[in-house]
């Protein structure tokens, strides 16, 4: 079976954003696929300054995967710093690449650009992604727009290496452009836990219909027509709800005589139907801490052979020992 492979840095607890727009997409992805899946806590490093706010992320995106109907018998689960194998791959590319490449980097620009003083694993952050991807022979990286750079770095430096030391040593990955719709906000822009306009994920059902009703809507009255498309309610109707329904509230909305309240109380209903049970399950898993470091580790355990198998071709192919 092919392999897929998406990291998920642990910088929040999950909301329906992420929900809708990265684990739901992925875990139906997992279905066609081996699936690789780790929180990327290294990557999170270049942010997160707090042990506590590390351990409690990982946990709290761990147990929402798990909750949304990840199998952990059948998709490799891990902590990318349970494998720490990853870092010797990460030195390897980096010889590779130019800094030059890494001085294009989107993230790092960006960082510049607002006048902050990036630190070199920001600037290093694109290579360990390389290395995450290329230690595990992926084939195809599920990612947003947002991720394609890194992925053509991974790309071009896989190349770069198989070019220099020897053909297929490395499996050159593909991008698989996310076809997960940009989940909108509270505000109809992209649904973030930095923009305040997220709706929670695994808060109580009342909080959950407290947060929808707070969607910034048109002011039309009640019996005046609206516009449903591109409308924050009606699209995220439409991520949630069956065709039938969403075309029914289309309908609704554009013959007048049906508000957006009334459009807000069939979203928190159909939201409350495909969250609600997933809820219970992320409790009884987030309560229990020890639990989901066994199930990571063994995650690990599995994947760790063929991180090892990998770098026994790098280390023979540029010159050092294999220990075999
Ligand atoms: N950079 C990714 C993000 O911010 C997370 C990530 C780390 C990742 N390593 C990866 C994604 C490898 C895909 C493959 O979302």
């Amino acid at each position: 079976m092919r392999r897929s492979l998406t990291g998920i840095k642990p910088t929040n607890l999950p909301h329906v954003g992420n929900y809708l727009g990265a684990i739901r997409p992925a875990i139906a992805l997992a279905e066609r696929f081996e699936s690789f899946l780790f929180i990327a806590d290294y990557h999170a490093l270049t942010t997160v300054r707090d042990a506590e706010e590390m351990r409690r992320h990982t946990y709290d995106v761990a147990a929402s995967w798990l909750a949304c109907g990840l199998d952990p018998e059948r998709v490799h689960l891990y902590r990318q710093s349970d494998v720490t194998e990853v870092f010797e791959l990460t030195w390897v590319l980096s010889c590779l690449i130019a800094t030059g490449q890494l001085e294009r980097g989107v993230s790092y620009k960006d960082a510049l650009a607002k006048g902050e003083a990036p630190n070199a694993g920001v600037f290093n952050y694109p290579v360990l992604m390389a290395a995450d991807i290329l230690l595990y022979d992926a084939d195809v990286v599920p990612v947003g727009k947002d991720q394609l750079q890194h992925l053509e770095l991974a790309r071009d430096v896989a190349a770069r290496f198989n070019h220099l030391f020897g053909e297929d040593l490395l499996r050159v990955p593909e991008a698989h452009i996310s076809e997960a719709p940009l989940v909108p906000g509270l505000d109809g822009q992209k649904m973030s836990k930095s923009k305040g306009n997220s709706i929670p994920l695994f808060d109580s059902a009342k909080k959950l219909r407290k947060v929808v009703m707070k969607i910034v809507t048109g002011s039309e009255s009640l019996e005046e027509p609206k516009v449903a498309e591109g409308s924050t309610v009606y699209e995220m109707y439409r991520l949630v709800a069956s065709e039938a329904d969403a075309a029914e509230m289309k309908r609704q909305l554009e013959e007048g005589g049906y508000g957006w309240g009334h459009a807000k109380q069939a979203l928190s209903e159909a939201l409350e139907a495909e969250i609600g049970p997933k809820r219970e399950r992320f409790e009884a898993l987030r309560s229990d801490e020890a639990e989901l470091d066994r199930i990571l580790q063994a995650g690990a355990d599995r994947v760790r052979p063929i991180a090892l198998r990998t770098l026994d071709r790098v280390r023979a192919a540029v010159g050092m020992r294999v220990r075999g």
